[in-house]
């Protein structure tokens, strides 16, 4: 069955998200002529989620920016943020932070992959060692906003908060990676938790994950406390297939498996609304690089990639299977002149970017 039509919109944002968005484009456009699909990439929001609309005109986003998103199936992001022009905490709050909260994108999905030519950070580690995906409950658990300070400023000064698990969020970021786990050849499923220490909540995720567990009988599951757990992704990352966790422990894991496998510039992420309600978001890991916004010279794989989990994750599974294989392909056999500096080649952000591309029109 043919998956319907996308809608697409594009916002390319600060630095050298504008930069990497052509490339990320150009392939989703080889991959969608080739395997004949349905995809609308809107480009009219340029100017959205940037430091210069702030300056100019005091906001981030346009005023009825919810209702103008809404209907578009997903969010093609770049990046956002000049911290010497705006403070960060207005650049990413204004935008991508109002996207993840506004449309539910209560999956946070990240793939921490070995990819060829690229050097493992582990020792002894080759293609194929490492192959998970961490998966991050994104709207609830230790980011709460239920606490509060008594007495400041006193010698009885007082903070708490609280960590609110609901059935509800527990039940669904479960099921999401529960399902993923269960779509993958090893069928395995690793839950963080911490319940030798944290005596009540990280109990209630154990005991949630167990009764979820009882509807995927061909999944094997596993849990470790998260302080192991760390070790683990360092020290034996085979062990994992999908990777479940909280808020906070799924914030901490899916930094450090991404970090486990190479250059900030390829890792690609997921905030997604699995339902479709409103929009999934899909952007490349790094963020808008100052340092090198503007010389050409920013690795367009972790856009690239975006894209590719974007067409996956609406059924697209060809194109997605070409895409991936066209990253991998010019990763290992790209060549010096191709590859960015990050990677230790000379090339540009857009030889690598159209060379990738010519991998989807002809593998
Ligand atoms: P960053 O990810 O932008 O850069 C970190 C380092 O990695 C820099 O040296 C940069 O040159 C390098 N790098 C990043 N992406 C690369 C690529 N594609 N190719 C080659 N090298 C690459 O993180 P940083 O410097 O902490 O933050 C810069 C700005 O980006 C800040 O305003 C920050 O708030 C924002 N940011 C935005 C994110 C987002 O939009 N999702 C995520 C992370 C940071
Ligand atoms: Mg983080």
């Amino acid at each position: 069955e043919k998956p319907r039509a996308l809608r697409i919109a594009v916002i390319p944002g600060d630095g050298i998200g504008q930069e990497v968005m052509p490339e990320g484009l150009a392939c989703l456009r080889a991959a969608a002529a080739r395997f004949n699909l349905d995809i609308e990439l809107d480009e009219q929001f340029k100017d959205w989620a940037t430091c210069d609309r702030y300056l100019r005109t005091g906001s981030m986003l346009p005023e009825g920016w919810k209702e103008t998103l809404a209907p578009y199936d997903a969010i093609y992001f770049g990046a956002v943020g000049m911290p010497n022009l705006v403070p960060d905490h207005i650049s990413l709050w204004g935008s991508l932070i109002q996207f993840r909260r506004e449309f539910d994108q209560y999956i946070s999905l990240r793939p921490c992959r070995l990819m060829p030519g690229i050097a493992c950070p582990l020792a002894n580690k080759k293609v194929g060692d490492i192959d998970f995906w961490v998966v991050r409950e994104n709207t609830e658990g230790e980011y709460s906003s239920i606490g509060g300070k008594m007495f400041p400023g006193t010698d009885r000064e007082v903070v708490i908060q609280e960590t609110v698990m609901s059935r509800i969020g527990v039940d669904r970021v479960l099921k999401y990676a529960f399902d993923l786990a269960q779509s993958r050849p090893k069928k395995h499923l690793t839950s963080a938790t911490k319940s030798n220490g944290i005596s009540i909540t990280m109990p209630y995720w154990d005991e949630r994950c167990a009764e979820m567990a009882k509807g995927y009988q061909d999944v094997s599951v596993d849990k470790y406390h998260i302080d192991i757990l760390t070790a683990w992704f360092v020290l034996r990352p085979e062990l994992f297939d999908v990777v479940v966790g909280s808020n906070l422990f799924g914030d901490i894991l899916s930094d450090l498996g991404p970090a486990c496998t190479g250059s900030i510039g390829v890792a690609p992420s997921g905030n997604i609304n699995p339902e479709g309600t409103w929009p999934s978001l899909f952007e490349p890991v790094h963020g808008s690089a100052p340092d090198i916004a503007g010389k050409g010279i920013a690795n367009p794989v972790g856009m690239i990639w975006a894209g590719q989990m974007m067409l996956e994750h609406f059924g697209y599974k060809e194109a997605a299977d070409i895409m991936m294989k066209a990253i991998e392909t010019a990763l290992e056999s790209g060549g010096s002149q191709v590859i960015t500096p990050d990677l230790g080649g000379a090339g540009t952000c857009q030889s690598l970017g159209g060379h990738i591309a010519n991998l989807i029109n002809k593998l």
